[in-house]
C-alpha cells in the first residue's frame, strides 16, 4: 500500500514566518496608511557590488560563444572557485584545508539540511535551543528526531542545549552524549559568538566522544573580535571531527544568486569510511553543480576589489547593528548579539512573551521583528531584530521603539 513518509507528519509546520506574515497582512489591511518597517527577516537588502556584477556579465557573455560555453559544472565545484576558497578562507588563516576538501553548493540551507543523510538514522543529534530550524526539521524528515512533545515543545530524541542569558547564549556539554553536534557561530538567532578557546573545548569533546560537529559559519564575515575564530579548523584536531558550512549569502549578498560550500576534511573516518567519500557520492548522485555564472561571481568575491566591496556591505549592516544595539541598550533594554553578528537578541520587557512583544511592536510602533519562541522553547521571552534593513529604516524603527 502506498504510504507517505510519515516522518514528515511530525513536522510542526513553518508556523513562525507564516504567522508573522498573517499578522502583518491583517494589520496592513486595517491600517493601509501606516508605514511598517521590517527588521524581522534574515534576507539582505543591499544590491550586489560592481565587481560581482561584472563577473556575472562576463560569464554570461562566455555562455554565448561555442569556445567558452559551459554545460554541466563539475558536481563538486569548479577548480577556480575551490582553490580561491581554500586559499583565502583557510590557508590564509592558517587552516589546513585543501581545495579537494571543499564541495561547492547552492547554499548553506541545502547543505545544512542534506548533510544528515550521510549519517545513520540511529545517530543522536544535539542542537542549540534556540536554533536555526533547518537542522531540526531535516532530522525530523529522516526520522532521527522522534516524536514531537507538544507540552515541552521539543522532539523526544533530540538533545537540546539551552542557550540563555544564564550561560551567555553559549551551549554547555549536554548530559547525554550526542553523535552529531550542530553548532552555529556567529549564531542565528541570538547573535552570540564563541571564543577560540571555547570552540577548542568542543572540538576536544567531539574527538573524545567520537562525535561529529556540523559547524555552520554562514555569518563568519560579521566577526569583529579577535578572540572569535572564523573557522573551526583554527582549532587543533578539527580535521578529525568537524564539517564546516559556509555561504555567500550574508557576506556578499548572494541570497538570490545562491552559492555556498561545505568542507569535509578527509581525516574524518567512521568505521573505516570517510565522510568525504560519502558526501562526494551524494553530490555526484543528487546534484549537478552550482551554475558556472554564479561560481564566477563567487570567485570575484575573493578578488582584491571584491574583498573591499564585500567589506563595505558588511560594514553597512554592522552600522545598523550598532544603532539597534546601542539604541535599545540606552533605552534600558537587555540586549546581546550585534557585535559579531547582524542579529540583535533582546529580552522582552516586563516579562512579556515573545508573541506579546511582537504584537506590541506591530500595533504600537509598526515595526516587525521575530519572536524568539519561534526558534525553540528557550527563545521564549526573547526577540530577534536584524541589521539587514536600510540604515534610514533601521534608525526610524529604533527611534520609534525607544520612544514607545
Ligand atoms: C544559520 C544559517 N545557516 C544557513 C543559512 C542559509 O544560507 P544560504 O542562503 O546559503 O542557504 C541561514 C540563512 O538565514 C542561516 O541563518
Amino acid at each position: 500500500m502506498l504510504k507517505v513518509n510519515e516522518n514528515y507528519l511530525e513536522l510542526q509546520g513553518s508556523y513562525l514566518f507564516s504567522t508573522i506574515a498573517k499578522k502583518v497582512n491583517a494589520f496592513t489591511a486595517e491600517n493601509p496608511d501606516k508605514k511598517i518597517i521590517r527588521l524581522g527577516i534574515g534576507d539582505v537588502t543591499r544590491p550586489l557590488t560592481p565587481t560581482i556584477i561584472k563577473a556575472l556579465h562576463d560569464a554570461v557573455d562566455e555562455m554565448a560563444h561555442e569556445e567558452t560555453f559551459r554545460g554541466y559544472a563539475p558536481d563538486l565545484g569548479y577548480e577556480f572557485l575551490r582553490s580561491a576558497i581554500a586559499e583565502n578562507d583557510y590557508v590564509k588563516r592558517g587552516c589546513d584545508i585543501r581545495a579537494d576538501e571543499i564541495f561547492v553548493s547552492d547554499g548553506a540551507k541545502s547543505d545544512s539540511g542534506n548533510i544528515q543523510e550521510i549519517f545513520s538514522t540511529e545517530s543522536r543529534i544535539a542542537v542549540c535551543d534556540p536554533v536555526y530550524p533547518v537542522y531540526v526539521d531535516s532530522n525530523v524528515m529522516s526520522g532521527r528526531a522522534g516524536k514531537y512533545n507538544k507540552d515541552s515543545a521539543n522532539y523526544k530524541k533530540v538533545i537540546y542545549m539551552p542557550c540563555t542569558e544564564a550561560n551567555n547564549f553559549a551551549p554547555e556539554f549536554p548530559e547525554e552524549t550526542p553523535d552529531i553536534i550542530y553548532l552555529c557561530f556567529p549564531n542565528n538567532p541570538t547573535g552570540s559568538a564563541i571564543t577560540k578557546e571555547r570552540l577548542q573545548e568542543w572540538v576536544d569533546y567531539a574527538n573524545r566522544n567520537k562525535a561529529v560537529i556540523i559547524y555552520d559559519a554562514a555569518y563568519e564575515a560579521y566577526i569583529s573580535k579577535k578572540d572569535v575564530p572564523h573557522s573551526i579548523y583554527e582549532c587543533e584536531g578539527a580535521r578529525t571531527c568537524a564539517i564546516e558550512l559556509r555561504s555567500f549569502s550574508k557576506n556578499a549578498g548572494f541570497t538570490g544568486l545562491r552559492l555556498g560550500f561545505t568542507v569535509i576534511p578527509k581525516d574524518i573516518v567512521i568505521d573505516g569510511t570517510t565522510l568525504h567519500s560519502l558526501w562526494a557520492r551524494r553530490h555526484g548522485t543528487k546534484y549537478n553543480g552550482a551554475p558556472y555564472i554564479v561560481q564566477r561571481a563567487g570567485e570575484a568575491v575573493y578578488s582584491e576589489e571584491g574583498k573591499k566591496e564585500i567589506r563595505g556591505l558588511v560594514d553597512y549592516y554592522m552600522r545598523n547593528a550598532s544603532y539597534i544595539y546601542n539604541g535599545l541598550k540606552n533605552a534600558g533594554y537587555s540586549v546581546s548579539g550585534g557585535v559579531n553578528a547582524p542579529y540583535i537578541w533582546l529580552k522582552t520587557p516586563d516579562n512579556m512573551t515573545s508573541w506579546d512583544f511582537f504584537d506590541h511592536l506591530l500595533n504600537d510602533v509598526n515595526v516587525v521583528g521575530t519572536p524568539g519562541s519561534g526558534f525553540g522553547p528557550s527563545g521564549e521571552g526573547y526577540f530577534r531584530l536584524t541589521a539587514f534593513g536600510s540604515y534610514e529604516n533601521t534608525v526610524e524603527a529604533i527611534d520609534r521603539i525607544t520612544r514607545a
